[in-house]
């Protein structure tokens, strides 16, 4: 029961539309009509700038992050590291990319759900997210794409967990495939734009082309 409130908890906070209610309430605009009408923090940075782009990517990794965190508010699970433990943290921490996925509190639509997966990944294995940060920086190095840096560094995560840390919770390594999954999904229009020379790159790794 506890758990299920846990959840819901998880899922309200995820639903906190950070780039929504940045891009109204300091320009009056709604950041999902304008650049590539994802409401999250590339799309902040493209429209609004490094600073809030900034702003928004915190609190969105941060969502996840409190989210998975959750599970110390109950004794049972605070006490000692479990696989229980960390199921639930996996539980709460996607319950908050859902809600940012699908925000109550901004009609449902959301973003990708890029950073608040980084910020669950961060609370429940801060090694494995690290390595997956070196892999995005590494795609947006070379490619200057911030949507295929994001998937390949959730096929990365994928391999990591079934690979080489070889998580013992069987929980854990459907989750790392799910990831995997729901970045390409989520980033179904970005793939397309990519495939057709449409996507738009991160004008301040310009120098590359030289
Ligand atoms: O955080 C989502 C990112 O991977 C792509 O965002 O705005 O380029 O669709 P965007």
């Amino acid at each position: 029961m506890q758990e299920i409130l846990l959840l819901l908890v998880a899922y309200m906070l995820g639903s906190i539309p950070t780039s929504v209610w940045v891009s109204k309430h300091f320009f009056g605009i709604d950041i999902r009509e304008y650049g590539s009408g994802n409401a999250g923090a590339t799309n902040t940075f493209r429209v609004l700038g490094p600073k809030w782009g900034s702003i928004v990517m915190l609190v969105d990794v941060s969502k996840g992050a409190a989210a998975a965190l959750l599970v110390f508010t109950l004794h049972k699970y605070a006490l000692h590291d479990s696989m229980q433990r960390t199921n639930l943290m996996i539980g709460l921490g996607l319950a908050a990319v859902v809600g940012h996925i699908f925000p109550l509190w901004a009609g449902f639509k959301g973003g990708k759900g890029v950073a608040t997966l980084f910020g669950m990944i961060l609370a429940i294995q801060p090694a494995v997210a690290g390595l997956c940060v070196g892999v995005f920086i590494l795609v947006l190095y070379l490619t200057r794409f911030v949507s295929l840096s994001s998937i390949l560094s959730g096929v990365a995560f994928a391999i990591l967990i079934l690979f080489i840390f070889n998580d013992d919770s069987t929980f854990y390594r459907i989750f790392s495939i799910a990831v995997a999954l729901m970045l390409v999904l989520t980033h179904q229009k970005n793939i397309n734009r990519i495939l057709k020379g449409t996507e738009s790159k991160v004008p301040i790794l310009k120098f590359r082309d030289r």
